[in-house]
């Protein structure tokens, strides 16, 4: 059974009350119950993190090395921003979904550029809460998880 490390970051605790016109008005219990519910389908046993902490998203990252099958990751703002989160999946070493509500490649420039994608087996955005299911399943189509 994969063991699937689902992270998200900065501000996503504040879905449902969030920029509802673009985040939609689900909150981020809604999302882990709807993962909780595929991830039972699909067989993975998963654990759902989120936290407003860079330094917090790093220290999850490394321990997941070799204790996880793979990450699912809405770094959220940090996305943009940050190299330490990069660095720390380029150590996890294991196949990483990048997921994001919205699709930042349609909203401001400065959103246009990820530091997650260049390590990411799959980018997954714009289909809301549903994206975070689709990337649950992305892991059954890796036999080698
Ligand atoms: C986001 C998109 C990011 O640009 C933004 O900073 C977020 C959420 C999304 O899920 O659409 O906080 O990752």
């Amino acid at each position: 059974m994969p063991r699937i490390l689902i992270l998200n970051g900065p501000n996503l605790n504040m879905l449902g009350v969030r920029e509802p016109e673009i985040y939609g008005t689900q909150t981020l219990v809604d999302i882990e119950n709807l993962c909780r519910a595929k991830a039972k389908e699909l067989g993975h046993e998963i654990d759902f993190r989120q936290s407003n902490h860079e330094g917090e998203l790093v220290d999850w990252i490394q321990k997941a090395r070799g204790a996880y099958g793979g990450i699912i990751i809405n770094a959220a703002a940090y996305t943009h921003t940050s190299v330490a989160i990069h660095d720390a999946l380029k150590i996890f070493g294991g196949p990483v979904v990048e997921v994001h509500l919205s699709d930042p490649q349609t909203r401001d420039p400065f959103r246009h550029h990820s530091y997650i994608t260049p390590l990411a087996a799959a980018v997954i955005a714009g289909k809301g809460p549903a994206g975070y299911e689709e990337a649950l399943a992305f892991f059954r189509r890796t036999p080698s998880q």
